[in-house]
């Protein structure tokens, strides 16, 4: 028997639109948390994909003028280079217009059915659009429908229900229980507050004289299912539901996914629907907060909104992973502006991390002939700057371990300024100039230790910015790190003799 696998998804995105700065951020996240995991020594399986039917994906297509196959069909390759383009090491790519998850939806629906699960009935009322979902007077302001559920009209229906409201009770008891299932926990808080109302049995589906983009119900095929029956499955029909290796991957570890669809879909239908089923539950929700664009004077100057492709264009993949991650405390909204996105570039990326890249490389060619010298010397300031490394590796691993990627980050670009720091005591652009033998043995101490620090500190930084970090490890003569293990995270001496490589620009000044 294999090793279970770690399974980490992200939602499945609409596929009605060219993909935003919410979708890039959420596929970064969990890619962080991914490869996190892999150089821990997981076994690591990545899904991310697609969410192709309902009504939203119908209508975008009606208006183009287009089939809703062919909207999707032109969407998927949009949302397949995104990941490309920010280097996510997904495993897999699922949409939901896939036969293999048409499939498990099909067979949970019957399995539910033949069980007594999912019932008819007839409904009158109101019915929001945009949200996809029926509503209730209650739910006005002011004798207004909010703005959040766009137009909403009255309807009367006949449709198949799911029987939510009989597991209720189960459901609260189930998170007492596990008061880590969310993480953060106060959106744990925020899913029992909602369970203490009474929650109604969930409609399923719509006829399909009314939507017909959906996968049929396969014991009526005068329905289609409805959204979120038909899209919280994949996580499920991914990894081959129903095959002997589906126990190697599910339950999930994480799904990780945005606050919006924390409550009721991922919270609470989804858990009901696998407990009516039978089949375990996820491990674990990983909620984070929204990018916020108030910075609208960025939309209004520039006329859009933040494309993530652009900026993967005009800065690196790395440049924009390591901004949104340092920027963003994964509970919390964070506000994006191209000002705070220039700041981190120009002061964390260029002065400290690439300055310090192309000191070091100038300086070994200059005066060691390209090569890492030996560090002879262990004086304070080299040894308050391994001190300092590990202080470092320890607090960033838990911080990692705990989500905490931001200070992660802020804790390893601080000692990216030790590194720095040190190179100013030593000042070995000064020692060059002197001919005593002492000086001389200073200066390669001092270019050895910084080239040290810097072998761990990008190694350190891999999860977040892969690409930077296999480059600087490069030009120290050094393979990329795969594995984050006691001996590679360990200051010592592996650099000495090793040829540095020609001096680059990193993170070239924005024009
Ligand atoms: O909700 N900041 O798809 P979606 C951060 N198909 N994250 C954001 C964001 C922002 N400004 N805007 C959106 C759906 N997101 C469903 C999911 S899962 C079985 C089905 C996040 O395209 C959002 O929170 O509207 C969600 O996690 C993801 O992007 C996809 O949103
Ligand atoms: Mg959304």
């Amino acid at each position: 028997m294999e090793m279970k696998q770690f399974y980490i998804t992200t939602a499945i995105d609409y596929a009605n639109g060219a993909p935003h700065l919410g979708h890039a951020y959420e596929k970064v996240l969990t890619d962080v948390v991914a490869r996190y995991r892999r150089m821990m020594g997981d076994r690591v399986h990545f899904l991310t994909g697609l969410d192709e039917h309902g009504q939203k994906i119908q209508q975008t297509a009606d208006r183009a003028g287009r089939s809703a196959q062919e909207l999707v069909d032109d969407v998927a390759p949009q949302f397949k280079n995104l990941c490309k383009r920010l280097e996510i090491s997904n495993d897999d790519f699922i949409r939901t217009t896939e036969e293999r998850h048409k499939a498990v939806v099909s067979r949970i629906l019957q399995d539910l059915y033949d069980k007594g699960e999912i019932y008819q009935d007839t409904y009158e009322g109101y019915y929001s659009v945009r949200q996809e979902q029926f509503v209730t007077e209650k739910e006005q302001v002011n004798g207004e429908w909010p703005e959040l559920f766009g137009e909403v009209i009255e309807i009367s229906e006949t449709n198949y229900f799911f029987k939510l409201s009989k597991y209720q009770d189960w459901l609260i008891e189930y998170l007492e229980a596990n008061p880590e299932f969310i993480f953060p926990r106060f959106r744990q808080k925020q899913v029992v507050e909602f369970l203490k109302n009474p929650i109604n049995d969930l409609c399923i589906t719509r006829p399909v004289e009314r939507l017909s983009w959906g996968i049929p119900m396969p014991f009526d095929p005068g329905y289609v299912t409805y959204v979120w029956f038909d899209a919280l499955i994949n996580y499920i029909s991914a990894v081959g539901f129903g095959e002997d290796s589906f126990n190697q991957t599910w339950p999930a570890d994480y799904h990780v996914i945005g606050k919006d669809i924390l409550v009721p879909s991922h919270s609470v239908y989804w858990p009901i629907m696998l407990k009516a089923s039978g089949i375990e539950l996820p491990k674990h929700l990983l909620v984070h907060g929204f990018w916020m664009q108030s910075g609208a004077k960025m939309s209004k100057s520039t006329g859009e909104a933040v494309d993530p492709l652009d900026m993967i264009d005009q800065f690196g993949a790395d440049a924009f992973r390591y901004f949104v991650t340092r920027e963003m405390n994964v509970g919390q909204d964070s506000e994006f502006s191209v000002q705070l996105f220039l700041s981190r570039y120009t002061s964390d990326l260029g002065n400290d991390l690439g300055n310090l890249v192309s000191r070091l490389l100038n300086m070994g060619s200059r005066y060691c002939g390209g090569l890492i010298p030996e560090a002879t010397l262990h004086e304070d300031p080299e040894a308050e700057l391994k001190a300092h490394w590990e202080s470092t590796v320890k607090e960033v691993l838990e911080l990692y371990e705990g989500f905490q990627f931001h200070t992660g980050l802020d804790k390893t670009f601080g000692f990216i300024r030790g590194i720095n720091r040190y190179a100013e005591i030593r000042a070995p652009w000064k020692l060059a100039k002197s001919e005593e033998p002492a000086d001389r043995e200073t200066l390669k101490t001092s270019l050895a230790t910084m080239a040290e620090g810097l072998r761990l500190a990008v190694i350190l930084l891999k999860p977040v910015m892969p690409g930077i970090s296999d480059k600087i490890l490069g030009l120290l003569d050094e393979k990329p790190a795969d594995r984050w293990n006691p001996s590679t995270l360990v200051w010592d001496d592996r650099l000495q003799g090793n040829t540095l490589g020609e001096k680059v620009i990193l993170f070239p000044r924005p024009n």
